[in-house]
């Protein structure tokens, strides 16, 4: 191996380097020809050392990578242009058996006896990369049942709003009914008939709405005793998921030792969620923008959990409807992530609300009671 030192001692030094890195390495000539394969890297492409070695190191490429790759070296020769040297990326490579995996590779520039060499670092991401899918899942998994939730609300206060026009109706047609009792005229016993038939279909209506408010309402969350800043930071982690946060800076003030809390999880990281959401969608196309996330104490029995932004900050004609359904100043927004966030928060005896971060972003916080809060809120 040409760029090995001559030198008995370097030479074993860097062999014992190489052994025993847990990343893999290759050292290309400016040829492309392999010069140097780690042992790493057989476990990781599947080629001894012998079958990579003096060989173009496009072997270890899929297409269009292996064929593109002679004429990004000419070209980098030429032009002196670097595309991934002293940056790295992530690229895919290709195993002996022709299967493929996804790996982050930094490429450095040396030279040895007046020759340009490349070092090539390769780190296998394929774990990375199917625990960043699996997130992506949950989260996709979270928005839905925060649609599902949303719509339940607004069937439930739908039914609410539909019994008594229903009810009335009723009361309507059965009174209708008893004055035409007396009348005994044949069309007259007709349009009775007709009338008890519009009332057994408004019965039916009304029964169909309370089954649909019992489905509902039957929707029980699960309460269980958890630590607030890990349910934060796991939901933070889902929320952040995706390529639209890649500006954002994420700056978490969580407050060690807090109290816990008595919470149905999904339901408080839906609402984490939903306010990360909005935020991040509020500094879109900003620069500098800072999403700030903090847990405290509030007194002794509650925790506040806040989350605040660098954006515009809230829309003067939104002010005072933030947590009424269908409020949106977005094209493609339902306006209904922060309803929902109120309807979870109070049905955990918290409250929720809304108000102007240091700088002008928005600042939204919630608060909920700790469990012994919540034993001297039944007390009273
Ligand atoms: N961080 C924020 N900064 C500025 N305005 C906000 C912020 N969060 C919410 N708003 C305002 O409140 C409105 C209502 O928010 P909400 O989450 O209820 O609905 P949405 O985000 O518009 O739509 P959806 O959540 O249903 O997709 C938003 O349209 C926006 O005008
Ligand atoms: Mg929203």
């Amino acid at each position: 191996m040409p760029v090995l030192p001559p030198s008995n001692e370097s030479r074993e030094r860097l062999e014992a380097l190489l052994a025993t890195a847990v990343d893999g390495i290759v050292i290309i000539d400016k040829a492309g020809s392999v010069q140097v394969y780690s042992p790493a890297c057989e476990r990781l492409f599947g080629y001894v050392s012998d079958e990579v070695v003096g060989h173009n190191v496009k072997m270890l490429m899929p297409s269009p990578y292996h064929e593109q790759h002679d004429d990004y070296l000419d070209h980098y020769k030429t032009t002196g242009e670097k595309r991934i040297i002293g940056i790295g990326r992530e690229v895919v490579g290709r195993r002996k058996d022709g299967s493929t995996f996804p790996m982050y590779l930094s490429v450095g520039e040396g030279r040895f006896n007046g020759e340009a060499m490349f070092v090539g670092i390769i780190h296998d991401i394929t774990d990375a990369q199917a625990a960043q899918q699996a997130l992506r899942e949950v989260q996709s998994e979270l928005l839905h049942v925060s649609r599902l939730s949303a719509m339940g609300q607004m069937a439930s206060a739908l039914a609410h709003e539909l019994n008594q026009p229903l009810a009335a109706n009723m009361n309507y047609v059965n009174a209708a009914l008893r004055t035409l009792e007396p009348l005994k005229r044949d069309e007259v016993r007709l349009a009775g008939e007709l009338l008890a038939k519009a009332a057994a279909q408004t019965a039916r209506a009304g029964q169909i709405i309370r089954r649909l408010r019992d489905f509902i309402e039957k929707g029980q969350s699960v309460h269980a005793l958890a630590e607030l800043n890990d349910v934060v930071e796991e939901a933070l982690g889902l929320a952040l998921v995706g390529a639209a946060v890649a500006n954002v800076k994420v700056q978490r003030r969580f407050q060690r030792g807090l109290k816990p809390v008595s919470i149905d999880k999904i339901q408080i990281q839906q609402v984490v969620l939903n306010l990360v959401r909005n935020a991040i969608e509020a500094m879109q196309g900003g620069t500098h923008s800072v999403l700030t996330i903090a847990t405290f104490a509030t007194g002794n029995n509650r925790v506040t959990v806040s989350v605040s932004d660098t954006g515009p900050g809230l829309a003067p004609e939104v002010e005072g409807k933030l947590f009424l359904p269908f409020t949106t100043t977005k094209d493609t927004g339902m306006g209904i992530g922060l309803s929902v966030c109120r309807s979870i928060i109070e049905a955990h005896r918290g409250k929720i609300w809304a108000g102007t971060a240091e700088g002008g972003g928005a600042l939204f916080s919630f608060q909920l009671p700790t469990r012994e809060g919540e034993a001297e809120h039944d007390d009273t």
